[in-house]
């Protein structure tokens, strides 16, 4: 059972992450495209956009409980981990951009575009581990 608070945990972010990128995305047309009419809701993203990060964290750590309790050995999952560990740093820069403008809000051009980069970068490398991780079970958990 314990192998797949892991997975059920990523799904979940991955799938919330979508609706923390069409938030931003109302904030980008408001910022460059200069669409006006639509309100950013600054408090749901920046809650919801924390939620899918820790989580993604978190239960990095949850997976590598779990490769030790099941198979008494970590790093043995290929592409899976090594996606893993390119991501967190990428996640603390996300997390802390998004901390920093939240706590200091200001008229910004360039770090609102660095978060939203290295955000989407992390949904991308998300989908990655969704279609390794997948993998993984079939081959390692199930098979
Ligand atoms: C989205 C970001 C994700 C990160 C950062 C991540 C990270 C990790 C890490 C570090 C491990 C330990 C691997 C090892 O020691 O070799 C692991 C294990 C595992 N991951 Fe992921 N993973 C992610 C998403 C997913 C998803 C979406 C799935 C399933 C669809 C998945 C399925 C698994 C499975 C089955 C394991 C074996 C341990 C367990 O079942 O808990 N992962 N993951
Ligand atoms: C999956 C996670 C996330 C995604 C995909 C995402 C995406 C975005 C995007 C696309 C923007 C618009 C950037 C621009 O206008 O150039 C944005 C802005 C913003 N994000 Fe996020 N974000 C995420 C997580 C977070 C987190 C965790 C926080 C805070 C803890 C946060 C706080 C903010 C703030 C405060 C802004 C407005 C910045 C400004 O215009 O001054 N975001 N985000």
């Amino acid at each position: 059972m314990y192998m797949w608070i892991h997975p059920v945990l990523q799904c979940s972010a991955v799938l919330l992450s979508f609706y923390v990128l069409y938030l931003g995305w109302v904030r980008f047309a408001f910022a460059h495209l200069g669409r006006t009419g639509v309100v950013f809701p600054w408090k749901m993203h920046v809650l919801l956009g924390g939620a899918v990060l820790i989580t993604w964290c978190l239960a990095f750590v949850i997976g590598l409980g779990a490769a030790w309790w099941g198979w008494k050995s970590v790093f043995i999952t290929g592409l899976h981990y090594q996606v893993a560990l390119v991501m967190l740093p990428v996640i603390i820069f996300g997390l802390g951009s998004g901390l920093y403008m939240d706590r200091f809000k200001a008229r910004r051009a360039v770090l609102p575009l660095a978060h939203a980069c290295a955000n989407a970068l992390l949904m991308l490398l998300a989908l990655c581990q969704l279609y390794t991780g997948i993998l993984v079970l079939r081959d390692m958990v199930l098979g």
